[in-house]
């Protein structure tokens, strides 16, 4: 069933979209709305998978964060002391002169691994986030 398009306007940073543009070139989509209707579909799945993690996890949230944030580093810092009884390690990595990397591993119920990627998502200064997390003892 064809569903009737509804059209929308985005503002969005120069370099965010040329950077997209390159992106979808790349990968030969045939135009800019088809790789925009694609990335939202993943951004929709990404966060359904989320919300149905569950059950014991090991998680590996990455982020990439400025660190002349006023108060991010802070912020960060609170969040990880209160899931500190999950969180395992957390790795630092100094970018460049502007950004920050870190690698928290986490061992915990699901909804909680989930609860701290999403504390973590939303505060601001943070540029990229990204949970994955694996079932304790799975069967391969
Ligand atoms: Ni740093």
């Amino acid at each position: 069933m064809e569903q009737e398009l509804m059209r929308i306007g985005v503002s969005l940073p120069e370099k965010l979209l040329s950077r997209f543009d390159e992106i979808i070139t790349q990968r030969g989509y045939s135009s800019r709305s088809e790789g925009i209707r694609d990335a939202i579909r993943n951004y929709i799945i990404h966060y359904e998978w989320m919300s149905d993690v569950e059950g014991e996890r090991v998680g590996v949230i990455t982020i990439v964060y400025s660190h002349h944030q006023r108060g991010l580093v802070d912020n960060l810092t609170d969040i990880q002391h209160e899931f500190g009884n999950i969180i395992t390690s957390t790795l630092h990595v100094h970018l460049d002169k502007d950004n920050c990397l870190e690698v928290v591993i986490l061992r915990g119920e699901g909804k909680d691994v989930r609860r701290a990627a999403e504390r973590m998502m939303a505060l601001k200064g943070v540029k990229h986030v990204k949970l994955t997390t694996t079932s304790v003892g799975a069967e391969l």
